[in-house]
């Protein structure tokens, strides 16, 4: 297998992370990785906060639903965010901000693991208390949270957690998502 995709399979959403502190020329290597990200007309729409101090994690941990107890153990977490305004919005619907985002946070996360962290993005969180808490403007759309942090203590984790994090990689079967020449998904997808 070729060693980029033999990367690309090994990372996973893990979410046994640990306290230690990530070293700033780490946490360096994982965010310019993620502004190296391809951009619709070089835009390079997203922002990043990255979040490190105790007392600034406080106002991160204060937006997380109780199912995300455990990104309270990350020493990092990056604080994606991004407006429609600072990306091309072309015909059909193609706002490419948020995808532009998506790509770099795939970076990150890529360089991150190849740092020996876990980095997992989240969704679940409150996104009108994070801009209070941070003061971002409104206007931005924070996106994701993207919890960074060594791998820790997988007994801390709930059981359902504890299974997944030693579970099988669940994909959908590339015919359900690949097709070659010809379209051959239907309007529901
Ligand atoms: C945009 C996004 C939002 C996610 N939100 C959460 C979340 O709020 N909580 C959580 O535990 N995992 C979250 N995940 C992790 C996914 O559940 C995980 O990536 C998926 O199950 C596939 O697992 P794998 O990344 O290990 O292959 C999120 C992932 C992405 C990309």
């Amino acid at each position: 297998m070729s060693e980029l995709l033999r990367e690309i399979e090994g990372r996973r959403a893990k979410r046994a992370l640990g306290d230690r502190k990530i070293p700033s020329e780490v946490a360096g290597r994982i965010m310019t990785a993620a502004t190296y990200a391809p951009s619709c007309f070089n835009n390079q729409p997203w922002r990043f906060l990255v979040v490190v101090a105790d007392e600034d994690l406080q106002k991160i941990h204060a937006a997380l639903p109780d199912a995300n107890y455990w990104v309270k153990k990350a020493p990092m977490v990056v604080v994606v965010a991004t407006k429609p305004d600072l990306d091309s919005q072309l015909s059909d619907r193609r706002d490419y901000a948020l995808f532009d985002c998506g790509l770099a946070t795939a970076n990150l996360v890529l360089q991150a693991f190849k740092e020996g962290l876990l980095a997992h993005p989240i969704a679940g969180f409150d996104p009108f208390k994070v801009k209070e808490n941070f003061r971002i403007p409104d206007e931005f759309i924070v996106i994701t949270l993207v919890a960074v942090g060594y791998p820790g203590d997988d007994t801390l984790l709930n059981a359902k957690h504890k299974q997944l994090e030693h579970g099988p990689r669940v994909r959908k079967p590339e015919a359900d998502v690949i097709c070659y020449d010809a379209w051959e998904f239907s309007a529901s997808g």
